[in-house]
């Protein structure tokens, strides 16, 4: 099957360009050291492909993803970086753990959660420390409180996390050494007061800016970037050597004498870091099934009928709108991977 025969709107992934990416970072933090984030991607297939570039440590948002990743028998350690306080949904996470043998470790902020998690069976947990975002996570000096409560709970301490989401797209070299540095110290500390063998951090935008190892004063066990392997218009300003791997396939639909339309719209793109973009035309604005452009002055105008290329900003929420996304290389169909990790 040809690209063209595909039905739109659909993601297509360019394995290649997704191989380099997979590769340059495999590089950069080999094996354990990257604890890859399914969540942008969704795909237990992508996340094989991980673990064949060595990374068999993977970190989820949701418990699906932790289900989903034991059923499909991808890694062998998964960190839930989130919380959860559903007893019915933890109970499944410690019945498919039983099943597949995987070391689960569950975030934590709270007693409520706690409690959540010690009923659920889940084994492990780790403290999960606010280091500047206000999201989850627990400030430093409380992380020693709350890992007593869960010893007293029954539960072990695998170490602690912080994702420090704020600073992913600081531009400024030197500031954003600084200011990662700041978070990791503030991670370290509840670290030493905590304990455990995990020290879980970062995320894509500030992979290189983590120290390995817990000899390093701010450094970290592992780093959690997801968003390298298929990339967005977003992260792609950062110019860290990844390519976009990932367009969602439209299909011209309308055109007038100044503007296109094409049937990819808000509800097959991830909108909230912004518009998409397409090459060489200028994106006007996007509704719910469609995306308005013109071309650029000297660019060839689109015909009715035409395929068009749209490059997401914003990876993750764009994948989970689709069931399924096309493997292509030069052209051609050769693979169609599930978005199997879909929903909570
Ligand atoms: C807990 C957590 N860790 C890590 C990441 C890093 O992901 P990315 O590769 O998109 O920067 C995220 C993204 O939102 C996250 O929520």
């Amino acid at each position: 099957m040809r690209i063209d025969e595909i039905p739109t709107p659909a993601p297509i992934i360019d394995i290649d360009a997704l191989d380099r990416n997979l590769e340059l970072m495999a590089g950069r933090l080999p094996g354990q050291t990257l604890r890859p984030h399914v969540k942008a991607h969704k795909c237990t297939a992508l996340a094989a492909r991980q673990s064949a570039h060595g990374h068999t440590s993977f970190t989820c948002a949701t418990p699906r993803e932790v289900i989903g990743m034991m059923e499909a028998g991808v890694g062998d350690e998964l960190l839930l970086a989130n919380q959860v306080v559903d007893v019915t949904r933890l109970r499944a996470i410690s019945n498919a753990r039983e099943q597949s043998g995987a070391l689960v470790h569950v975030a934590v902020d709270s007693t409520e959660t706690i409690d959540a998690a010690a009923q659920g069976g889940i084994t492990h947990v780790v403290i999960d420390v606010e280091v500047g975002m206000p999201r989850c996570g627990v400030r430093p000096e409380h992380a020693a409180a709350l890992a007593d409560y869960a010893r007293r709970a029954g539960l072990e301490i695998s170490g602690v996390m912080g994702y420090e989401g704020h600073l992913q797209m600081v531009t400024d070299v030197a500031e954003k050494e600084a200011k990662v540095a700041d978070a990791m110290r503030q991670l370290r500390q509840a670290h030493d007061d905590v304990g455990g063998a995990i020290v879980s951090a970062g995320g894509t935008g500030t992979h290189t800016f983590h120290h390995i190892g817990l000899d390093h004063p701010t450094g970290v066990t592992d780093v959690q970037a997801g968003s390298y392997a298929l990339l967005d218009t977003q992260y792609a300003t950062l110019q860290q050597g990844f390519e976009q791997a990932l367009i969602i396939l439209g299909t011209v639909i309308s055109t007038t004498a100044r503007r296109c339309v094409a049937d990819v719209g808000l509800k097959s793109l991830g909108m909230d870091h912004g518009n998409p973009t397409i090459a060489d035309h200028s994106v006007w604005f996007c509704s719910d099934e469609h995306i308005t452009f013109s071309s650029a002055d000297e660019a060839p105008r689109a015909k009715v009928g035409d395929r068009v290329a749209v490059t997401p900003a914003h990876i993750d929420p764009t994948l989970a709108m689709h069931p399924v996304a096309w493997v292509v290389r030069d052209g051609e169909v050769i693979d169609r991977w599930e978005i199997d990790l879909r929903y909570w």
